[in-house]
């Protein structure tokens, strides 16, 4: 549960408000049921990935849109194996932010057998460090499906269909990058050791490795380190290449479906997923992007899926549908 204090709620019914204005006043496209979003059930695993839904007390857009984006799941019953969300929940980590996104996600939360979730920067930047950790947690607990993070982490695994998931997290406050302490790198290999070579590991984080993914051309070109996890890059993308199937999959960038989307870096396979609350940089503009995934024994497939308009992205659109040999 995501307890909130009555100053909270207040500003919890307010977003609601805002959000009721925002839909009638919407120019999104409308969302069509010509392409219904189907996990394939001859996979062994079927996920969905959303990035940056940055739910914002002063941006209605924001719900506006993650409101869209739900749509593609109405109706949807146990359809997906999990819903991964890879950082930057809450514009500014408030309560009542994390709030309005459990509150989004209620009607379609039955879509999927587990929802999980890790920190971004945005989670932790200007709030006690330790508090955010605890509201990460409430907001995954808030849903009977929820995956928790610990009481006093980010980082965790878990096991869904026979695969495991790392999810990570920084280990400190950062203001844009992530903190990783030498701890969290030896549960990542600890975690990574003993699984068989074709077997995939997903590893959820909020940010990419340094000058991957279009690192520095996705994040604005600014900076040699900077829309990375930072300081600790090298060590993390050490720690992950240690299994030969590493599925790093990332948000944080902003950056819509293209040729930067995914990148095969030998043992670490990594995907970054647009946003589905936010703009997207680059040219394929269209709201609400977010990545299905089907896994299979041999492969993975990943399509591009605009949810808030119920298709898939056009063939046109580079990596709108690519394959992860195994
Ligand atoms: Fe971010």
């Amino acid at each position: 549960m995501v307890i909130l204090t009555e100053a909270q709620k207040k500003r919890l019914n307010r977003m609601k408000n805002a959000l009721d204005k925002a839909i009638k006043n919407s120019s999104l496209p409308e969302h069509k049921d010509a392409d219904p979003l189907k996990a394939d059930k001859n996979a062994a695993l079927s996920f969905v990935v959303w990035a940056d839904p940055q739910i914002s007390a002063l941006s209605p857009l924001r719900a506006l849109r993650v409101h869209h984006a739900c749509r593609d799941f109405e109706g949807l019953n146990a359809e997906f194996d999990a819903l991964l969300m890879a950082g930057d929940l809450a514009e500014y980590g408030s309560a009542s932010e994390y709030a309005m996104l459990s509150y989004l996600l209620e009607n379609v939360k039955g879509a999927f057998k587990n929802i999980l979730a890790v920190g971004g920067n945005h989670d932790v930047r200007i709030r006690g460090f330790k508090k955010q950790i605890i509201r990460l947690r409430s907001f995954l607990l808030s849903f009977e499906n929820g995956v928790p993070n610990p009481e006093d982490r980010y980082w965790f695994s878990t096991e869904i269909g026979g695969y495991k998931f790392i999810l990570l997290g920084s280990d400190t406050n950062s203001f844009e990058g992530m903190r990783i302490k030498d701890e969290q790198l030896s549960f990542i290999k600890k975690e990574l050791a003993g699984v068989d070579e074709g077997k995939p590991v997903f590893v959820l984080n909020h940010q990419p490795l340094k000058r991957t993914n279009g690192l520095p051309v996705t994040f604005l070109g600014r900076g040699k380190w900077r829309g990375s996890v930072g300081w600790e890059s090298d060590k993390l993308r050490e720690a992950l290449s240690t299994h030969k199937n590493t599925v790093y999959i990332t948000g944080h960038l902003h950056y819509c479906t293209s040729r930067y989307t995914y990148e095969d870096l030998g043992n670490i396979k990594a995907v970054n997923a647009p946003t589905v609350g936010v703009i997207n940089h680059g040219p394929f503009k269209s709201y609400t992007q977010g990545l299905v995934f089907n896994v299979y024994d041999d492969k993975i497939i990943v399509r591009s899926r605009i949810f808030g308009e119920g298709k898939y992205a056009s063939e046109g659109i580079e990596n709108s549908e690519f394959e992860i040999i195994l």
